[in-house]
C-alpha cells in the first residue's frame, strides 16, 4: 500500500480535522442543552444503556466519523473478520473469537472449514472434565478430590480468566455453584508469585492447569515447571498425570512437557492471545470454578453482542460508536489516554484486562501494510473501580489533563445491602457517584458559580473546573455472567474497529518480542557468570553496571 491510501489522506479524515476547530468553540455544557441531541447520544440493547452524550462530539461529528468508516472500509472488515478470511496477515491468521462463543448449529468457516463443531467438540470435553472433577469421580494421586486450582499462564493466557473470575466471585448464582472451591491465577515468573499462590494449598487436592497458546512462553513455562516439581516432590512423579492439564494450541509440545495429550484441551491459532477468555483458556478454568452452565451464559452474552455487532447499522451498533469515538478523541481532540472507571468492585480486574486488549491490539506505528504513520494509534488505557480511584487519581481528570472516561454502572447489585437509618442503600450511594461524576467532569465549575458561593477570591483559581471534559456512561442491567460476556465483547469489537478505522493490524504484537530476545541474552550471561565465572560482556555501561552488582549483591 502506497502512503496515499492512509486514512489520514482521505476527504472524510481531513474534514473531520478541520471540523475540531467547530467543535473547540462549544462547551459541552452548552452541547447538553440540546435534548434531540443528547435524546439521538442515547442507544439500548437488551437492557444495556449507553449514553455519549457527554462526549464532544454533535450529530455532524457523528456523521463525519460514519463518513470516516466509509473511507476506511470498517462494514467490510468486519465482514471479513466475520467470513475467517486471513485478516491478521503479519502472521497470515484469522481472527475468529467470535466462533468460540457461537451455538452449536452456526457455521463459521475459516479455510472453507466449519470451525464451530470443533469449538463444540471442546467445550464439551471441558464440560465432561470439569464436572468429573468436580463431583470428584477424578481424584488426585492419593484419592482425594481436587478442590483447588491453580491456573498458570500470563497475558492474554491470564488477563481475561482473571476478569472473568473476579466479575463472578460475588454473582449468587456462581457463588453457589463454586461451592467452596478455589481458583487462583500464578501468572508472574517472580517466585513470590509462586509462594503467594500455593500457600495454603496442598498439591493432594491441587489441580494445576497450564495455560498457553504457544507452551513457550518463558514465564509460564518456568512456573509449569516449578509446580510440576511442587507435585512430584510431595507426591512423586507419577501425580503430574492426574494433578496437572493443559490448554493450547501446541498440543506437541504439551505431551513433551509431559502432560497427557487427553487431559489437553485445545484451541486454535485463529484465536488471538488476549482474545482467547473464551476458548478453553477461560472456559476451562472458569468451569472447573462455577460449572460448566455458568460459563455457558458468558458465552452466550459475548455472541449476543457479536450479533449486535454484525448486523446492526452504525448509528445504533454500541460497538462501533465506541470506537469511533476512541478515534474522533485520539486523533482528532488529541487526548491519548482513557481511563476505564467500573463502578462495581466485581470489575477491578475490568481495566487491567482491556489494557492489554487494547494496547497489544492497536498500539502500533506502521499500517498493516507497513506504511509508518503520520499519526498516533491506540489509547493509553487504565482505571480502576469507583468510588476508590476518585480518591486516588481523580484530581487530574477533573483538573489536571482531560482523560476521556469510560463509567460503567450496574443497575443491580450482585451483592445488596441496605441499612436501617441510612439514606440510601450502599450501592445508592454507589451509584450516586456513578451519576454525578460525568456531570462534573461535563460542566465544571466557573468562577462566578464559586464566587456566589463566597468562596474567598484567592481561592477561585484552584476551586474552578473547567469542565468540557468527556466520558461515556454505560449502564447494564446487571453483572451476571452473561452480562460480563456482553461487557467483554464490546469492547472486543470497540478496539477492533479502532484498529480497522486506523489501518493498522491489531490481531498483532511484534512489539512484545525485542524485550523477549534481550532477556535470553541477559539470561545466558547470568548462567555463564554463576556457574562459570565468566564476566558480564556485551552489554552497555549502564546494564553491565547495574548486572555487575546484581550478581555480587544477591543471593540467588
Ligand atoms: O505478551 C505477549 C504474548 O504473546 C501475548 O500476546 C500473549 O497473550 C502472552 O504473550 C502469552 O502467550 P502464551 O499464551 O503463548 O503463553
Amino acid at each position: 500500500m502506497a502512503s496515499s491510501a492512509l486514512i489520514s489522506n482521505t476527504e472524510p479524515w481531513k474534514d473531520l480535522k478541520a471540523h475540531v476547530e467547530d467543535i473547540n468553540k462549544i462547551h459541552l455544557s452548552d452541547l447538553m442543552t440540546d435534548t434531540h441531541r443528547c435524546q439521538s447520544m442515547i442507544l439500548e440493547f437488551e437492557g444495556n444503556l449507553l449514553d455519549y452524550s457527554r462526549q464532544r462530539a454533535t450529530l455532524d461529528t457523528l456523521n463525519k466519523l460514519f463518513s470516516l468508516t466509509e473511507a476506511a472500509r470498517v462494514k467490510e472488515k468486519i465482514n471479513r473478520m466475520f467470513n475467517g478470511e486471513r485478516i491478521n496477515s503479519t502472521e497470515d491468521r484469522s481472527v475468529l473469537h467470535v466462533a468460540l462463543r457461537a451455538p452449536r448449529d452456526a457455521i463459521i468457516n475459516s479455510d472453507g472449514k466449519n470451525v464451530v463443531p470443533d469449538v463444540w467438540a471442546v467445550l464439551d470435553k471441558i464440560r465432561e472434565f470439569s464436572e468429573r472433577v468436580r463431583s470428584g469421580a477424578w481424584v488426585g494421586a492419593t484419592g482425594k478430590p481436587l478442590k483447588d486450582v491453580v491456573a498458570i499462564g500470563i497475558g492474554g493466557s491470564f488477563l481475561g480468566p482473571l476478569f472473568v473470575h473476579t466479575a463472578l466471585q460475588t454473582d449468587p448464582e456462581a457463588i453457589e455453584f463454586a461451592g467452596g472451591r478455589q481458583l487462583r491465577f500464578l501468572a508472574n515468573v517472580d517466585p513470590v508469585d509462586v509462594a503467594r499462590n500455593i500457600a495454603g494449598l496442598s498439591p493432594e487436592t491441587t489441580l494445576v492447569v497450564v495455560v498457553s497458546k504457544t507452551f513457550t512462553t518463558a514465564e509460564t513455562m518456568l512456573n509449569a515447571r516449578t509446580l510440576r516439581e511442587w507435585i512430584s516432590s510431595g507426591l512423586g512423579p507419577q501425580a503430574v498425570a492426574k494433578h496437572m492439564v493443559a490448554v493450547s494450541t501446541n498440543l506437541t509440545l504439551v505431551e513433551k512437557f509431559g502432560i497427557d495429550p487427553n487431559n489437553a484441551f485445545a484451541f486454535w491459532d485463529w484465536v488471538g492471545g488476549r482474545y482467547s477468555v473464551c476458548s478453553a483458556v477461560g472456559v476451562l478454568p472458569l468451569s472447573l470454578q462455577y460449572g460448566f452452565s455458568i460459563v455457558e451464559k458468558f458465552l452466550k452474552g459475548a455472541w449476543s453482542i457479536d450479533q449486535h455487532f454484525h448486523s446492526a447499522p452504525f448509528e445504533k451498533n454500541i460497538p462501533v460508536l465506541l470506537g469511533l469515538l476512541s478515534v474522533w478523541n485520539v486523533s482528532f481532540l488529541g487526548y491519548p489516554a482513557r481511563a476505564i472507571l467500573p463502578y462495581s468492585q466485581a470489575l477491578e480486574k475490568f481495566a487491567p484486562h482491556i489494557q492489554q486488549v487494547s494496547m497489544e491490539s492497536n498500539g502500533k506505528g506502521v499500517s498493516i501494510d507497513g506504511v509508518p504513520l503520520p499519526y498516533e494509534t491506540g489509547e493509553i488505557d487504565f482505571g480502576e473501580p469507583g468510588t476508590n480511584g476518585q480518591h486516588s487519581f481523580y484530581q487530574l481528570i477533573h483538573q489536571g489533563r482531560v482523560i476521556p472516561c469510560d463509567f460503567i454502572g450496574i443497575v443491580n447489585s450482585q451483592q445488596p445491602v441496605y441499612l436501617e437509618g441510612e439514606v440510601v442503600s450502599n450501592h445508592d450511594e454507589l451509584m450516586s457517584n456513578f451519576f454525578a461524576q460525568p456531570d462534573a467532569l461535563a460542566y465544571g465549575k466557573t468562577p462566578e458559580q464559586l464566587l456566589m458561593e463566597n468562596v474567598p477570591q484567592h481561592l477561585v483559581t484552584h476551586k474552578t473546573f473547567s469542565g468540557n471534559r468527556p466520558s461515556i456512561s454505560l449502564l447494564l442491567p446487571s453483572l451476571s455472567a452473561y452480562n460480563i460476556g456482553q461487557l467483554l465483547a464490546i469492547y472486543e469489537h470497540r478496539i477492533a474497529v479502532e484498529g480497522f478505522v486506523w489501518g493498522i493490524n491489531s490481531f498483532d504484537q511484534w512489539g512484545v518480542e525485542l524485550g523477549k530476545s534481550l532477556a535470553s541474552q541477559v539470561r545466558k550471561q547470568l548462567h555463564a557468570s554463576r556457574k562459570k565465572g565468566k564476566p558480564i560482556e556485551g552489554f552497555n555501561f549502564s546494564t553491565t553496571t547495574m548486572l555487575s552488582r546484581y550478581l555480587q549483591a544477591s543471593a540467588n
